[in-house]
């Protein structure tokens, strides 16, 4: 349940975002990362919706989505931010320049989580158990398995909250799916916090 409303709440915000901006006048490499951007908020409203079940769960839609990430993550994403282009409209902070290895280490990161989310596609959904292609991410099995929704959350979040280090390749491929999507969707929030000017 506290999972949900993780993934609701930092993945709505992402979303709510992504509509509500227009690229109005966006020309060159603002225009360029902005439309890729766009990618990635399309991309993570698809995964949101399947990671609280609001479509039933399908592996193959999953490592889709995750495949659009992490071609627009790592290194393509950090070349579309060449220094001091603050063209108009822009929402990128001088910061980014400022503090380059961290902004680097969130696009590689989004990349690592990326790869490890189609990694995990097959594991399915903590709440149902992990199992893949279970089905419906129904109220029933959250109760069922209540302890290990929690402590998975838990889980989760030390991860990601701290220090930068992450789970290796080999065990985000072996954590339930939704678990890495939460990283994933954390490693957006935490460089748009930091990087990203809110306008609204
Ligand atoms: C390494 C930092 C970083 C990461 C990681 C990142 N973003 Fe961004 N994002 C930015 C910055 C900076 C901007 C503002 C770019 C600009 O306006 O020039 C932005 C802008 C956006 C926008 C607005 C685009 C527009 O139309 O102006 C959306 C939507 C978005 N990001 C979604 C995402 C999603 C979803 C993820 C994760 C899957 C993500 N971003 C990961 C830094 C990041």
């Amino acid at each position: 349940m506290t999972t949900k409303i993780i993934v609701s709440a930092v993945a709505a915000a992402l979303v709510i975002s992504a509509a509500a901006y227009a690229h109005n006048g966006a020309t060159g490499v603002v225009k360029e990362r902005m439309d890729a951007m766009s990618t990635l908020g399309k991309a993570t409203k698809s995964l949101t919706e399947i990671m609280r079940g609001d479509v039933s769960y399908d592996a193959e839609v999953v490592r889709k989505n995750a495949a659009q990430i992490q071609k627009h993550a790592g290194n393509s994403m950090t070349k579309l931010f060449p220094e001091d282009s603050l063209m108009k409209p822009s929402e990128a902070r001088p910061t980014i320049w400022a503090n380059w290895e961290e902004f680097e280490v969130l696009a590689m990161r989004l990349e690592t989580l990326a790869v490890g989310l189609a990694a995990s596609a097959d594991n399915g959904l903590m709440a149902s158990g992990g199992a893949p292609a279970s089905g419906m991410m129904g109220t029933d099995s959250m109760t069922s398995s209540g302890g290990m929704t929690s402590s998975g959350t838990m889980m989760a979040g030390s991860m990601t909250t701290e220090s930068g280090t992450l789970p290796d390749a080999a065990e985000l491929a072996s954590m339930p799916t939704d678990g890495v999507f939460n990283m994933l969707a954390q490693t957006c929030a935490s460089c748009h916090t930091q990087f990203r000017s809110e306008k609204n």
